[in-house]
């Protein structure tokens, strides 16, 4: 066991758009742990929006903002290689909120045994993790998404978008998906099986919205907020549904956005849900055994941003809170 451990820190404190000057590695001893302890090495750490939000202290996760020195919060997955703990013995595979370093220690809270043999290990922060409990709370347990119905959503090529167009698809509605890039877009209708997919940075998008969608959408997803959610309402048919699940557009500045303007969901009879993960957790377990057959079986597919070693966490960070990530951002420790 190596003594030294790598861990990830602000330099300054967030401004805008993250930049990789923003974080350093610093290193520490590693723990040892203590009486009801175990000590978890780090194989994969999860690089999440809601982290932006909380390094500015506007987070539930946290309302203090984070300063030089500090850790950001994170969820990792990784091996249990020393334990004081009776529930989690050494050897064993676990997800917990360890932060940004190579090795933590944990008291069992919000610790939790994951099967590796069941899905490879890193989907356990991806799409069958926190956002692919998310993406199941949307379309099956809140908009109720039915055969035949059209579902669109944004950011479709992240860990949540991509899992809301395939849960979709596997209870027989149609997914078209919105997304930065013409290479994002042929991922999604190429690989995901998204019947269409729109590049929102391209000139004349909304034109392209409404030719992939003629006949309107049932149910938006929406993970970006602001103008990208008043556009939703172009092709939401009436009596549409929208989850309001995530403000992309704001977390790096929220003094820029604009509030939607009421007149639309109104004019759509729309009915809008707010959704926050934790209040499905206790469908997670139902939820990976559902779905963790189906990644297996290669019937859900997903994809992976990857930087390997810790150094990279900040610039990989930044490429995420750029909306240039493709798929879900992890760091391989
Ligand atoms: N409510 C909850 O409980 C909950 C739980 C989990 C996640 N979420 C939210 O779900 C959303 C998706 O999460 P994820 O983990 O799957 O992330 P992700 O999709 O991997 O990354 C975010 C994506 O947002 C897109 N985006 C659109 N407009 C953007 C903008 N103005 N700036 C930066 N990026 C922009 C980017 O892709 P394109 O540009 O290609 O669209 C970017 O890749 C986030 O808003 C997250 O906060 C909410």
């Amino acid at each position: 066991m190596p003594e030294t451990n790598e861990r990830v820190v602000l330099s300054r404190p967030l401004q805008g758009i993250p930049e990789p000057g923003d974080f350093r590695v610093e290193t520490a001893p590693v723990p040892e742990p203590g009486p009801g302890q175990l000590l978890v090495r780090h194989q994969f750490i999860s690089l999440d929006p809601y982290q932006r939000a909380a390094m500015a202290g506007r987070h539930l996760s946290g309302r203090t903002p984070l300063g030089a020195g500090d850790m950001p919060p994170a969820e990792a997955v990784g091996q249990v290689v020393r334990s004081r703990h009776p529930d989690f013995p050494e050897g064993a595979y676990v997800r917990h909120f360890g932060g940004w370093q190579a090795w933590a220690l944990s008291d069992g809270e919000r610790t939790h045994r994951v099967d590796a043999d069941a899905a490879p290990l890193s989907t356990y922060l991806g799409i069958l993790g926190m956002p692919g409990l998310t993406a199941w709370g949307s379309i099956i347990e809140l908009a109720g998404v039915q055969p035949g119905q059209v579902v669109l959503v944004s950011a479709a090529l992240g860990p949540v978008g991509s899992m809301v167009g395939q849960l979709a698809m596997w209870r027989g509605a149609t997914a078209i998906g919105i997304a930065g890039s013409e290479a994002k877009c042929a991922i999604l209708t190429g690989e995901l099986g998204f019947a269409r997919a729109v590049n929102y940075r391209a000139p004349g998008w909304l034109g392209a919205l409404a030719a992939a969608a003629p006949e309107g959408v049932d149910i938006y997803h929406d993970n970006v907020g602001g103008q990208m959610l008043a556009d939703a309402f172009t092709v939401l048919k009436l009596h549409g549904q929208v989850i309001l699940c995530g403000l992309m557009e704001r977390y790096n500045d929220p003094a820029k956005s604009k509030p939607l303007d009421l007149a639309l969901p109104i004019l759509k009879r729309a009915v809008m849900k707010g959704l926050v993960v934790t209040d499905f957790e206790d469908r997670r377990d139902h939820f990976v055994a559902t779905v963790a057959p189906l990644v297996r079986a290669g019937r859900i597919r997903y994809r992976e941003d990857r930087v390997e070693g810790l150094a990279g966490a900040g610039e990989l960070f930044s490429r995420l809170m750029r909306g240039e990530n493709v798929g879900k951002a992890l760091v391989v420790v």
